[in-house]
């Protein structure tokens, strides 16, 4: 597997969402310390939230750019947003009926893992958006 560090090859051109995606990249190191340190709970709870909070307004961000540059990507991006957006609920829905945290924690790496997969493979075609300008 790819290592989970973000490096400036990863950078899409805008701060913000390079920072966003700096984020994820250090949500498996958090989970990872947590984990070794017996706080699985805690760290659940966590990254739930930056995960319900990243599918809405850093997908929306990026979303922008993409609408304000014309991007013809835009669609197909679009439908991995939403697919994100189903993950996390699924997820949200396990948490709150209690699931182990064994299978919480599974399933958050595997969203995470996926995630990274997203930035390296589809947010970087955001990236010639940013430095070309508009209409690409
Ligand atoms: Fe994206």
């Amino acid at each position: 597997m790819a290592a989970m560090e973000w490096s400036e090859d990863l950078s899409v051109g805008n701060e913000l969402i390079d920072h966003h995606h700096q984020e994820v990249f250090k949500l498996v190191t958090m989970l990872d310390n947590a984990i070794s340190q017996g706080q699985n709970t805690e760290i659940v709870e966590t990254i739930i939230l930056f995960l319900e909070d990243y599918v809405v307004t850093h997908f929306q961000e990026e979303e922008q750019v993409m609408t304000e540059h014309h991007y013809a990507g835009y669609d197909q991006h679009k439908e991995e947003h939403e697919l994100f957006k189903v993950k996390v609920a699924d997820l949200r829905n396990k948490y709150d009926a209690k699931s182990s945290p064994i299978t919480l924690i599974f399933n958050i790496r595997q969203i995470i893992d996926l995630l990274v997969d997203h930035i390296r493979h589809v947010d970087i075609g955001i990236a010639s958006l940013v430095a070309h300008g508009d209409h690409h």
